[in-house]
């Protein structure tokens, strides 16, 4: 250790060691630089099979798992947060926080300093906010008896929403905020919860709606209780992918599946929450059930991956982002960001279509219709043509349970 601490600094001046911990676990002597917060690579590593998933045995791919959890740089007022929190990068504004976050248990320490996970960690020290309001635009003051130096968890969670970490009843909590769309995304998010309360799907994220005023205006925004905890970590399907060489003749989505088993995962388990997820997301038109998007629970001191993350994330749906002619919209030809590129395509996934009671949404459309107009000040005209889409959708899987390829799109089936 002593040998570690003298060689604290690099001849590079930029250049300096940290130590990748996992809560008190020494896992590695990384090189950081320090300017821009990028992680250039594993000088040494201590405990390999205690890595984070994905970073391959040396931790070759440690930079890119470093970068996936900052914020991202597409993220709209970055740079704002940047200034206001005199970082260079959002790397560096993730390092600022030690890379200390709330969806695993991963964090840096300055080679040549002691730190301890239980002063430090977001579970269970609180945190004050100050600069979370930079970060989502809101006016919302900060806690007292927080933890010092501005320490903020919400620097090191990714997703191009507006975002911060907020404590509700000693609860951690995600705020996703937005002002565009009528605020539509966080109601989506509502909406997405009752769909699987009305199917008896107990796996999902139980978000709801709070106020937020943005530049003197209320929008509705999004909050959802944390579900990872001290004991079980986040890896996404993104991460879990990361080392893993796909092999030619497989799709995306069976090498997940397979990796996922090849970690130790039950296969049945994960087969039935991505077909559920699969056509649920068809019913409420999400595009975005990208790779970071779905995930899996690790429990990080018995080391197994103990179960799937519940669905998460479903505000890029209903047609947030069209503005006109909602009713016109083809909905067999919606792009989406997954694992195939038009969304009727993933519906060839799904091996097993019945376990939806489709009886249970006589009137979920109304119902979304109605959540969208309590919710939001949207167009009643809007609300509508969004319910009607979801009735259009149901209609599709309906004819997808009786057996018809519907991705050949009324051609052929
Ligand atoms: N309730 C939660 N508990 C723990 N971690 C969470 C929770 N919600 C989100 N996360 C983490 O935060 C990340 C970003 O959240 P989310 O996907 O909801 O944001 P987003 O901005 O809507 O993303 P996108 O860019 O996909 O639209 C997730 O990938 C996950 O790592
Ligand atoms: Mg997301």
């Amino acid at each position: 250790m002593q040998r570690r601490i003298i060689s604290g600094k690099n001849t590079d001046q930029r250049t300096e060691l940290y130590v990748l911990k996992h809560k008190d676990k020494e896992i590695a002597i990384v090189q950081m630089d320090v300017c821009t917060g990028r992680l250039k690579r594993a000088a040494e590593v201590l405990l390999p099979e205690e890595l984070p998933a994905g970073c391959g045995a040396d931790g070759s791919r440690l930079p890119e798992w470093w970068e996936n959890r900052a914020i991202p740089d597409s993220r709209i007022g970055l740079q704002h947060v940047l200034a206001g929190a005199g970082m260079q990068t959002n790397l560096s504004l993730m390092l600022s926080s030690y890379g200390l976050s709330l969806t695993d248990h991963y964090w840096m320490q300055p080679a040549e300093r002691k730190l301890y996970w239980k002063d430090l960690n977001f579970y269970e020290n609180i945190f004050s906010d100050v600069l979370g309001n930079l970060l989502t635009d809101t006016e919302e003051t900060g806690r007292k008896n927080a933890l010092p130096g501005n320490l903020s968890p919400s620097f090191s969670v990714n997703g191009d929403m507006k975002k911060k970490w907020v404590i509700r009843e000693g609860a951690r909590c995600l705020l996703k905020v937005t002002s565009e769309y009528y605020g539509q995304q966080s109601v989506n998010e509502l909406i997405a919860v009752r769909l699987h309360e009305r199917l008896s799907w107990d796996h999902y994220v139980p978000y709801r709606i709070e106020y937020r005023k943005i530049r003197g205006t209320e929008y509705p925004c999004s909050l959802s209780p944390m579900f990872t905890s001290e004991e079980r970590e986040f890896v996404s399907a993104y991460q879990l992918l990361l080392d893993y060489k796909i092999p030619n003749e497989s799709s995306l989505y069976e090498a997940l599946i397979s990796r996922a088993v090849q970690s130790g995962m039950e296969e049945e388990r994960v087969r039935r929450q991505l077909e559920y997820s699969i056509m649920t997301d068809f019913i409420l038109s999400n595009t975005d059930r990208h790779l970071n998007n779905m995930g899996f629970l690790y429990d990080s001191k018995r080391r197994f991956f103990c179960g799937m993350a519940p669905v998460f994330d479903t505000g890029n749906s209903l047609l947030y982002d069209r503005e006109e002619s909602l009713a016109k919209t083809n909905l067999l030809g919606l792009k989406v960001n997954s694992f195939c590129r038009w969304e009727r395509d993933l519906l060839r996934y799904v091996k097993n279509s019945s376990m939806l009671n489709l009886e249970k949404l006589k009137d979920f459309p109304e119902e979304a219709e109605s959540l969208l107009l309590k919710y939001t000040e949207m167009p009643v005209k809007r609300a509508g043509e969004i319910a009607g889409t979801i009735r259009g959708k149901i209609r599709y899987l309906t004819l997808f349970q009786q057996g018809k390829r519907i991705w050949k799109q009324g051609k052929y089936w």
